[in-house]
């Protein structure tokens, strides 16, 4: 039976999706599909008000998702989620994607794709439609759970501990605006109007159906603020522990803060029975805590 294509629809697709990714997740090569986590992040993300949650296009046969087309926390950037027999359907999900993704311009309009660094069959698409290539890759790297010493290594004064201990909503919120370079002390957010960039977006991650405080880590330092905090996701069929997000204070940086916080993050997901680790980056702070990259994705564009 032909696939049908169908606009997303949160309240019933948003759990079928991330079981789909489950499903039809693997590292052999060719194209390989989102993490599950990363799906669920995606929705409960302070920008999720950035993008047009009826651009997402799901490609269905007999009540099985064959593939889904979406952005993430932008317009203009697409990605694509692809069941492996159905690679056929690329073509129709890049012409989705133009349709509804794209942006408009001042000279017209712009999409950007993101495709597996191994899909030699897409990149031919790619390149057949006008496509070029940015040059910007986004890494995924893996690590083991194992081996990790239960005695975290930290400055004195410092603690570790989860959210499970202490959600203190203002300073988490305070770590990740000044850990992400937002600036100095974060805004009101309802004085500014980004309301989901304050304490209601930091409500929103929270709310997520696998947001698990005890695996949310948090350095607190001498003073009670939270200065490092690194944040953790199972994904238990593959028994895999996904990183995201990360930041350290930027007056608290190279104290050897940022990897007790992962390390403890990773550790527990480790007694959780997860068995790797993996985190979208190839940052010197991550290999040196033994990640390495497995695979990764480009990106591509085109304007018209
Ligand atoms: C990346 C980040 C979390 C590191 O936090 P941190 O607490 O300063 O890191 P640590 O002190 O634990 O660093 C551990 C090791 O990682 C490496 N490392 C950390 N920062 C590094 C940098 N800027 N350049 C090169 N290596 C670095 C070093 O090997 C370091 O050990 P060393 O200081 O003994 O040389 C922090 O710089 C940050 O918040 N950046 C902005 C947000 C961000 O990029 N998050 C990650 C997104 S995936």
């Amino acid at each position: 039976m032909a696939a049908e294509l169908r606009t997303y629809r949160h309240d019933t697709d948003f759990d079928r999706v991330g079981d789909f990714l489950v499903e039809t997740f693997g590292t052999s090569g060719g194209h390989i599909n989102w993490l599950r986590p990363r799906w669920e992040y995606m929705h409960f993300h302070p920008l999720i008000n950035q993008i047009d949650i009826d651009s997402i296009g799901i490609w269905e046969s007999e009540g099985e998702i064959l593939g889904v087309v979406h952005p993430e926390h932008s317009m203009g950037e697409a990605f694509f989620e692809v069941r492996p027999d159905h690679s056929h359907l690329k073509p129709e999900m890049l012409r989705y994607a133009e349709e509804w993704i794209s942006v408009e311009t001042k000279s017209g309009s712009r999409i950007e794709v993101w495709i597996d660094e191994e899909d030699a069959e897409f990149r031919e698409i790619l390149i057949g439609a006008e496509y070029v290539s940015k040059k910007r890759h986004d890494p995924m790297s893996f690590r083991s759970t194992g081996g990790i010493s239960a005695e975290p290594v930290l400055p004195e004064g410092f603690r570790i501990q989860s959210l499970a201990e202490d959600d203190d909503l203002y300073k988490v919120h305070r770590l990740l605006w000044r850990g992400f370079g937002h600036g100095d002390e974060p805004v009101d957010d309802t004085e500014d109007g980004r309301a989901l960039m304050g304490i209601e977006g930091r409500k929103l991650m929270g709310s997520a159906p696998n947001f698990r405080r005890d695996l949310n880590i948090v350095v607190v330092a001498p003073g009670g603020d939270f200065v490092s905090y690194c944040g953790m996701w199972i994904e238990p069929v593959h028994r895999l522990a996904y990183v995201e997000p990360v930041a350290t204070d930027p007056d608290y940086r190279r104290m050897g803060l940022g990897r007790a916080a992962v390390l403890e993050g990773v550790r527990r997901c480790g007694l959780e029975g997860a068995t790797e680790a993996c985190v979208g980056s190839t940052m010197p702070f991550y290999l040196s805590m033994g990640f390495e990259k497995r695979y990764g994705s480009e990106l591509w564009s085109r304007e018209w």
